[in-house]
């Protein structure tokens, strides 16, 4: 089960996780960090160097946070706005470079979703 970064990384993204993750999956948006399932390792060593406690498991994600959760998944399986093709798994965050887009999820976020 691949880890996941809910909606409490929008606006802050802190970025500490990308330096903890050894196989470079953390892709950056706009306002948020999307954590590829299908590169993803489940090494967990993102998950305790977030200021905001963004991210945990797939499976140990709260009820109301689970949108979030499948979210990571589409923004690589669905293409974003202004592209033809989905990302899929480039194979490394940092030679791809920050996306600068995000899921309309996120792209429309006020913070109703939030505990
Ligand atoms: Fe976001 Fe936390 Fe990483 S705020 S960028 S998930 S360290
Ligand atoms: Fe996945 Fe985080 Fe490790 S994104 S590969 S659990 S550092």
């Amino acid at each position: 089960m691949p880890y996941v970064i809910t909606d409490a990384c929008i606006d802050v993204m802190d970025r500490t996780c990308i330096d903890e993750c050894p196989v470079d999956c953390i892709y950056q948006g706009d306002r948020k960090l999307y954590i590829n399932p299908a590169e993803c390792i489940d090494c967990g060593a993102c998950e305790p160097v977030c200021p905001v406690s963004a991210i945990s498991q797939d499976r140990k994600v709260p009820e109301e946070k689970k949108p979030f959760a499948a979210d990571n998944a589409r923004f690589f399986e669905v293409p974003l706005p202004g592209r033809d093709e989905p990302l899929g798994a480039p194979g490394g965050a940092g030679d791809l470079g920050r996306v600068g887009v995000d899921t309309e999820l996120v792209a429309t976020y006020e913070g109703s979703v939030s505990t």
